[in-house]
Protein backbone atom coordinates (compact mmCIF):
# COMPACT_ATOMS: atom_id res chain seq x y z
CA UNK A 1 0.00 0.00 0.00
CA UNK A 2 2.48 2.70 -1.37
CA UNK A 3 -0.28 5.21 -1.46
CA UNK A 4 -1.17 5.17 2.16
CA UNK A 5 -2.72 7.99 3.58
CA UNK A 6 -1.64 7.48 7.14
CA UNK A 7 1.30 5.04 7.94
CA UNK A 8 2.66 3.95 11.34
CA UNK A 9 5.73 1.93 11.04
CA UNK A 10 7.00 -0.25 14.25
CA UNK A 11 5.91 2.48 16.42
CA UNK A 12 6.32 1.87 20.22
CA UNK A 13 5.66 4.36 22.89
CA UNK A 14 6.02 4.36 26.30
CA UNK A 15 4.57 7.24 28.78
CA UNK A 16 6.38 8.87 31.24
CA UNK A 17 6.89 7.13 34.45
CA UNK A 18 5.57 4.14 33.05
CA UNK A 19 8.30 2.15 34.02
CA UNK A 20 9.18 -0.45 31.60
CA UNK A 21 5.89 -0.73 30.21
CA UNK A 22 5.00 -0.32 26.70
CA UNK A 23 1.83 1.16 25.69
CA UNK A 24 2.57 0.74 22.21
CA UNK A 25 4.71 -2.24 21.28
CA UNK A 26 6.12 -2.03 17.47
CA UNK A 27 2.92 -1.41 15.94
CA UNK A 28 2.66 -0.60 11.66
CA UNK A 29 -0.42 -0.11 10.30
CA UNK A 30 -1.67 1.64 7.54
CA UNK A 31 -5.02 3.87 6.19
CA UNK A 32 -5.49 4.27 2.30
CA UNK A 33 -7.42 6.86 1.00
CA UNK A 34 -10.88 5.96 1.11
CA UNK A 35 -10.83 3.17 3.31
CA UNK A 36 -11.99 2.50 6.70
CA UNK A 37 -9.62 0.70 8.55
CA UNK A 38 -11.43 -0.95 12.03
CA UNK A 39 -9.02 -1.00 15.24
CA UNK A 40 -10.25 -3.27 18.00
CA UNK A 41 -9.33 -4.24 21.41
CA UNK A 42 -10.31 -4.30 24.89
CA UNK A 43 -9.64 -1.12 27.06
CA UNK A 44 -6.17 0.08 27.85
CA UNK A 45 -5.39 -2.42 24.64
CA UNK A 46 -3.23 1.27 23.15
CA UNK A 47 -6.08 2.46 20.86
CA UNK A 48 -6.53 5.64 21.92
CA UNK A 49 -2.09 5.95 22.27
CA UNK A 50 -2.18 5.06 18.61
CA UNK A 51 -5.19 7.64 17.58
CA UNK A 52 -3.07 10.49 19.38
CA UNK A 53 -0.13 9.39 17.58
CA UNK A 54 -1.59 9.45 14.84
CA UNK A 55 -2.70 12.80 15.47
CA UNK A 56 0.29 14.36 16.18
CA UNK A 57 -0.79 14.43 20.06
CA UNK A 58 2.27 12.86 20.89
CA UNK A 59 5.34 11.66 19.91
CA UNK A 60 6.47 7.90 19.19
CA UNK A 61 8.83 6.86 21.64
CA UNK A 62 10.58 4.83 18.85
CA UNK A 63 9.10 4.29 15.31
CA UNK A 64 7.93 6.58 12.58
CA UNK A 65 4.15 7.90 12.03
CA UNK A 66 3.35 9.63 8.67
CA UNK A 67 0.43 11.18 7.01
CA UNK A 68 0.77 12.34 3.52
CA UNK A 69 4.25 12.14 3.86
CA UNK A 70 4.73 14.12 6.97
CA UNK A 71 5.54 13.72 10.87
CA UNK A 72 1.78 14.41 12.20
CA UNK A 73 3.56 15.39 15.74
CA UNK A 74 5.41 18.41 13.54
CA UNK A 75 2.39 20.00 12.20
CA UNK A 76 1.21 21.84 15.04
CA UNK A 77 1.44 25.45 14.75
CA UNK A 78 0.39 27.75 11.63
CA UNK A 79 2.72 26.11 8.82
CA UNK A 80 1.42 22.68 9.61
CA UNK A 81 -2.14 23.66 9.43
CA UNK A 82 -3.09 22.81 5.46
CA UNK A 83 -1.58 19.62 5.83
CA UNK A 84 -3.32 19.14 9.41
CA UNK A 85 -6.32 20.11 7.94
CA UNK A 86 -6.61 17.40 6.26
CA UNK A 87 -6.72 14.77 8.89
CA UNK A 88 -9.13 15.23 11.78
CA UNK A 89 -10.67 13.93 14.81
CA UNK A 90 -13.91 12.85 16.16
CA UNK A 91 -13.77 12.18 19.79
CA UNK A 92 -15.86 9.65 21.86
CA UNK A 93 -17.42 12.60 23.86
CA UNK A 94 -18.52 15.55 21.91
CA UNK A 95 -20.12 17.32 25.13
CA UNK A 96 -16.41 17.47 26.48
CA UNK A 97 -15.04 19.04 23.31
CA UNK A 98 -17.07 21.06 22.74
CA UNK A 99 -16.71 24.62 23.96
CA UNK A 100 -19.98 25.05 26.38
CA UNK A 101 -20.29 29.09 25.62
CA UNK A 102 -20.31 28.35 22.07
CA UNK A 103 -23.19 28.29 20.50
CA UNK A 104 -22.61 25.01 17.79
CA UNK A 105 -22.98 26.36 14.72
CA UNK A 106 -20.37 28.94 15.92
CA UNK A 107 -18.07 26.06 16.68
CA UNK A 108 -18.08 24.87 13.42
CA UNK A 109 -17.89 28.28 12.27
CA UNK A 110 -14.88 29.08 14.35
CA UNK A 111 -13.28 26.15 12.36
CA UNK A 112 -13.89 27.20 8.90
CA UNK A 113 -11.82 30.12 9.70
CA UNK A 114 -9.33 28.50 11.21
CA UNK A 115 -8.84 26.97 8.23
CA UNK A 116 -8.86 30.22 6.25
CA UNK A 117 -12.38 30.27 5.23
CA UNK A 118 -13.56 34.43 4.85
CA UNK A 119 -16.08 35.58 7.24
CA UNK A 120 -18.86 36.30 5.04
CA UNK A 121 -19.07 32.68 3.37
CA UNK A 122 -18.96 31.03 7.17
CA UNK A 123 -22.90 31.33 7.74
CA UNK A 124 -24.10 29.63 4.40
CA UNK A 125 -20.77 26.94 4.50
CA UNK A 126 -21.95 26.68 8.27
CA UNK A 127 -25.67 25.97 7.62
CA UNK A 128 -24.31 23.05 4.38
CA UNK A 129 -22.13 21.05 6.73
CA UNK A 130 -25.11 20.97 9.48
CA UNK A 131 -27.15 19.59 6.20
CA UNK A 132 -24.56 17.12 5.36
CA UNK A 133 -24.30 15.70 9.01
CA UNK A 134 -28.22 15.18 9.12
CA UNK A 135 -29.03 18.10 11.11
CA UNK A 136 -31.40 21.52 10.65
CA UNK A 137 -29.05 24.40 10.39
CA UNK A 138 -31.51 25.73 12.93
CA UNK A 139 -29.62 23.45 15.32
CA UNK A 140 -26.73 25.95 14.68
CA UNK A 141 -27.64 28.27 17.15
CA UNK A 142 -27.95 26.18 20.35
CA UNK A 143 -25.74 25.60 22.80
CA UNK A 144 -24.33 22.45 23.66
CA UNK A 145 -26.50 21.57 26.87
CA UNK A 146 -29.38 22.54 24.36
CA UNK A 147 -28.33 19.30 21.98
CA UNK A 148 -29.04 15.65 22.64
CA UNK A 149 -25.69 13.28 22.52
CA UNK A 150 -26.09 12.03 18.96
CA UNK A 151 -26.84 15.75 17.42
CA UNK A 152 -23.54 16.49 19.45
CA UNK A 153 -21.93 14.04 17.97
CA UNK A 154 -23.03 15.41 14.52
CA UNK A 155 -22.00 18.67 15.32
CA UNK A 156 -18.40 17.00 16.04
CA UNK A 157 -18.55 15.80 12.97
CA UNK A 158 -19.51 18.66 10.93
CA UNK A 159 -16.45 20.38 12.36
CA UNK A 160 -14.02 18.29 12.02
CA UNK A 161 -15.29 18.15 8.00
CA UNK A 162 -15.01 22.10 8.02
CA UNK A 163 -11.77 21.84 7.18
CA UNK A 164 -12.47 19.41 4.16
CA UNK A 165 -10.16 16.43 5.47
CA UNK A 166 -9.23 13.30 3.96
CA UNK A 167 -8.82 10.87 7.26
CA UNK A 168 -11.45 11.05 10.36
CA UNK A 169 -9.91 9.28 13.37
CA UNK A 170 -12.76 8.31 15.49
CA UNK A 171 -12.19 7.04 19.20
CA UNK A 172 -15.11 5.30 19.84
CA UNK A 173 -17.04 7.86 18.35
CA UNK A 174 -20.39 5.83 19.57
CA UNK A 175 -19.39 4.37 22.69
CA UNK A 176 -21.27 6.86 24.83
CA UNK A 177 -24.96 6.75 22.12
CA UNK A 178 -27.86 4.55 22.76
CA UNK A 179 -28.14 1.72 20.28
CA UNK A 180 -30.48 3.32 18.15
CA UNK A 181 -28.24 6.84 17.53
CA UNK A 182 -25.00 4.67 17.26
CA UNK A 183 -26.60 2.88 13.78
CA UNK A 184 -27.89 6.51 12.24
CA UNK A 185 -24.62 7.98 13.64
CA UNK A 186 -22.54 4.89 11.78
CA UNK A 187 -24.96 5.40 8.64
CA UNK A 188 -23.68 8.97 8.63
CA UNK A 189 -19.92 7.67 8.35
CA UNK A 190 -21.35 5.18 5.44
CA UNK A 191 -23.00 7.96 3.43
CA UNK A 192 -20.16 10.35 4.09
CA UNK A 193 -17.51 8.24 2.92
CA UNK A 194 -19.55 7.47 -0.11
CA UNK A 195 -19.92 10.94 -0.59
CA UNK A 196 -16.29 12.57 0.19
CA UNK A 197 -14.48 9.72 -0.29
CA UNK A 198 -12.87 9.90 3.24
CA UNK A 199 -10.71 7.22 4.96
CA UNK A 200 -11.49 6.32 8.72
CA UNK A 201 -8.93 5.15 11.63
CA UNK A 202 -11.81 4.00 13.11
CA UNK A 203 -11.67 2.73 16.94
CA UNK A 204 -13.75 0.62 18.89
CA UNK A 205 -13.82 -1.68 22.03
CA UNK A 206 -17.42 -3.21 20.39
CA UNK A 207 -16.44 -5.60 17.37
CA UNK A 208 -20.79 -4.99 16.52
CA UNK A 209 -20.10 -1.51 15.51
CA UNK A 210 -16.46 -2.04 13.63
CA UNK A 211 -18.20 -4.83 12.15
CA UNK A 212 -20.78 -2.62 10.39
CA UNK A 213 -18.05 0.07 8.87
CA UNK A 214 -14.44 -1.92 8.59
CA UNK A 215 -13.62 -2.82 5.54
CA UNK A 216 -9.91 -3.74 7.08
CA UNK A 217 -9.67 -4.99 11.01
CA UNK A 218 -6.71 -4.60 13.01
CA UNK A 219 -6.65 -6.24 16.68
CA UNK A 220 -4.71 -4.64 19.13
CA UNK A 221 -4.10 -6.57 22.73
CA UNK A 222 -1.39 -5.01 25.44
CA UNK A 223 0.39 -2.77 22.61
CA UNK A 224 0.68 -5.42 20.26
CA UNK A 225 -1.25 -6.49 16.67
CA UNK A 226 -1.94 -9.86 17.68
CA UNK A 227 -4.04 -9.87 14.14
CA UNK A 228 -5.25 -7.75 11.32
CA UNK A 229 -6.84 -8.61 7.38
CA UNK A 230 -9.95 -7.78 5.50
CA UNK A 231 -13.27 -7.36 7.18
CA UNK A 232 -15.11 -10.51 5.98
CA UNK A 233 -11.92 -12.85 6.50
CA UNK A 234 -11.30 -11.74 9.94
CA UNK A 235 -15.21 -12.25 10.94
CA UNK A 236 -15.30 -15.31 9.24
CA UNK A 237 -11.88 -17.28 10.52
CA UNK A 238 -10.33 -15.26 13.54
CA UNK A 239 -7.34 -16.69 13.50
CA UNK A 240 -6.09 -15.61 17.35
CA UNK A 241 -7.79 -16.42 20.40
CA UNK A 242 -8.12 -12.98 21.58
CA UNK A 243 -10.08 -12.46 18.51
CA UNK A 244 -12.50 -14.96 18.58
CA UNK A 245 -12.61 -14.20 22.45
CA UNK A 246 -13.50 -10.29 21.34
CA UNK A 247 -16.26 -11.76 18.25
CA UNK A 248 -18.05 -14.08 21.24
CA UNK A 249 -18.21 -11.21 23.40
CA UNK A 250 -19.47 -8.77 20.77
CA UNK A 251 -21.64 -11.18 19.50
CA UNK A 252 -22.60 -13.46 22.82
CA UNK A 253 -22.66 -16.47 19.89
CA UNK A 254 -20.78 -17.00 17.17
CA UNK A 255 -17.20 -19.18 17.16
CA UNK A 256 -15.99 -19.99 20.30
CA UNK A 257 -19.53 -18.13 22.10
CA UNK A 258 -19.37 -18.54 25.23
CA UNK A 259 -15.55 -19.74 25.44
CA UNK A 260 -13.96 -16.66 26.09
CA UNK A 261 -12.92 -18.10 29.60
CA UNK A 262 -11.94 -21.06 28.28
CA UNK A 263 -9.55 -20.03 25.81
CA UNK A 264 -5.91 -20.69 26.73
CA UNK A 265 -3.26 -18.56 27.54
CA UNK A 266 -5.72 -15.34 26.59
CA UNK A 267 -7.45 -13.25 29.17
CA UNK A 268 -10.90 -12.90 28.35
CA UNK A 269 -12.08 -9.34 27.47
CA UNK A 270 -13.54 -7.65 30.64
CA UNK A 271 -15.29 -3.89 30.62
CA UNK A 272 -16.48 -4.13 27.32
CA UNK A 273 -18.76 -1.79 28.07
CA UNK A 274 -16.64 0.47 29.68
CA UNK A 275 -14.14 2.25 27.42
CA UNK A 276 -11.69 5.40 28.08
N1 LIG B 1 -1.23 9.76 29.75
C1 LIG B 1 -0.86 8.54 30.12
N2 LIG B 1 0.13 8.34 31.00
C2 LIG B 1 0.52 7.10 31.38
N3 LIG B 1 -0.04 5.97 30.93
C3 LIG B 1 -1.04 6.09 30.04
C4 LIG B 1 -1.51 7.37 29.60
N4 LIG B 1 -2.53 7.16 28.72
C5 LIG B 1 -2.68 5.84 28.60
N5 LIG B 1 -1.80 5.19 29.42
C6 LIG B 1 -1.64 3.72 29.54
O1 LIG B 1 -1.38 3.21 28.24
C7 LIG B 1 -2.08 1.99 28.02
C8 LIG B 1 -2.97 2.12 26.79
O2 LIG B 1 -3.98 3.09 27.08
P1 LIG B 1 -4.99 3.61 25.97
O3 LIG B 1 -4.23 3.97 24.77
O4 LIG B 1 -5.83 4.65 26.60
O5 LIG B 1 -5.85 2.29 25.69
P2 LIG B 1 -7.33 2.12 25.11
O6 LIG B 1 -7.71 3.37 24.39
O7 LIG B 1 -7.26 0.91 24.24
O8 LIG B 1 -8.22 1.88 26.29
C9 LIG B 1 -2.84 1.72 29.29
O9 LIG B 1 -2.06 0.84 30.09
C10 LIG B 1 -2.96 3.06 29.94
O10 LIG B 1 -3.05 2.95 31.34
MG1 LIG C 1 -9.39 4.61 24.53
Amino acid sequence: MTDALLTLTGVSKRYPGAAGRLALDRVSLTVAPGETVGLVGESGSGKSTLARLSLGLLAATHGTVRFAGHDPYRLRGRPGRPVRARLQFVPQHPRGSLNPALRAGDAVAFALRTHGTPRRERPELTAELFQQVGLDPALARRYPRELSGGQLQRVAVARALATGPELLVCDEPTSALDRGVQARILDLFTELQERRGLAYLFISHDLAVVRRLAHRVVVLRHGRVVEEGPAEALWAAPRHPYTRALLAAATGAGPGAGSATAVAGTSAPTELSAPR
